[in-house]
């Protein structure tokens, strides 16, 4: 049995930073109402530890910093593709009743084996984190989740991958299978009329290009989670941003709850604040 660990970037720590504090707030607030089981749900759960790059100390995985969370969640749900990432989350967490490790796709995992235990009748509630490298994440799982009721969750939102690969000048010139990623994340098409326009060029060809930036992506995004996924409340996402300041991805909560969207605000803001 081995431990497979990534190296991390100090934005990292900051958002299981963030992370941490919600799921603890969360849980505190579940466990004492006593009518609801409150489960935690880790999409792309990672292998349990990881490598601080600026310090080169090792560091918990989002999956490890709530399974240390007193009062603890009724349950945890661990999600990964990667086979060896899933080996060293057995070898960091060992065997306990409460944690189920889900080897597989979480587009296919969330929506057949474990959504269907959070229907709002359940009388269970859940913190989901959907935290992946990039355009991985399909809509269906982040509108399942807004039309249950039940479940707030924190999205990764992969601005990375889509500069690199999707949000071209000329969108003739992106690769059909990165339309496609794009395409599936966000649930239809219409983010080619948010980031895009038709023109014509002085020699009176037609181009699709580019005309407006990553904010306007985002804000859009933020409206889709509002209007189609069907939360209450998105918070206004965090940026998080490297050394130089460049944006790396943007954070996301989006929630049914008043009390869950007014804490993680409060967090979000003092982080926003901190010159993130
Ligand atoms: C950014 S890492 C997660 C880090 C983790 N949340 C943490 O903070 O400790 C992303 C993980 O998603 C996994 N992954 C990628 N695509 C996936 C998919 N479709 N379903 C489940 N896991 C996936 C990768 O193997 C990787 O371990």
């Amino acid at each position: 049995m081995s431990v497979k660990s990534d190296d991390i970037g100090y934005w990292s720590e900051l958002k299981l930073e963030i992370i941490r504090k919600y799921a603890t707030a969360y849980s505190k607030i579940l466990a004492a109402q006593k009518r609801f089981e409150h489960w935690y749900v880790d999409a792309f759960a990672g292998g349990g530890v990881h490598v601080s790059r600026a310090s080169r100390q090792m560091v918990p995985g989002s999956p490890l910093n709530a399974l240390l969370i007193v009062p603890p969640f009724t349950e945890y749900h661990l999600v990964d593709l990667d086979p060896e990432k899933i080996e060293s989350l057995r070898t960091v967490i060992g065997k306990r009743s409460d944690v189920h490790i889900h080897p597989g796709n979480c587009n296919e995992v969330l929506l057949r084996e474990i959504f269907p235990h959070l229907t709002y009748d359940d009388f269970r509630r859940a913190l989901v984190l959907l935290d992946p490298y990039g355009l991985d994440l399909r809509w269906e799982v982040l509108r399942t989740a807004g039309h249950l009721r039940t479940t707030e969750v924190f999205l990764n939102f992969p601005t990375m991958d889509m500069n690199r690969n999707v949000l071209w000048t000329r969108l003739e010139n992106v690769k059909p299978a990165d339309i496609a990623r794009m395409t599936a994340f966000w649930g239809d098409d219409s983010w080619r009329d948010v980031a895009y326009a038709r023109q014509t060029t002085l020699f009176g060809d037609e181009e699709t290009i580019k005309v407006a930036g990553m904010e306007s992506v985002v804000k859009a995004f933020r409206e889709r989670l509002e209007n189609v996924a069907g939360f209450k409340h998105v918070a206004e996402p965090l940026p998080m941003r490297n050394s130089t300041r460049s944006v790396l991805y943007y954070l996301f909560f989006a929630s049914p709850n008043d009390t869950g969207d007014h804490i993680v605000r409060e967090i979000f803001d003092s982080y926003r604040n901190r010159g993130l």
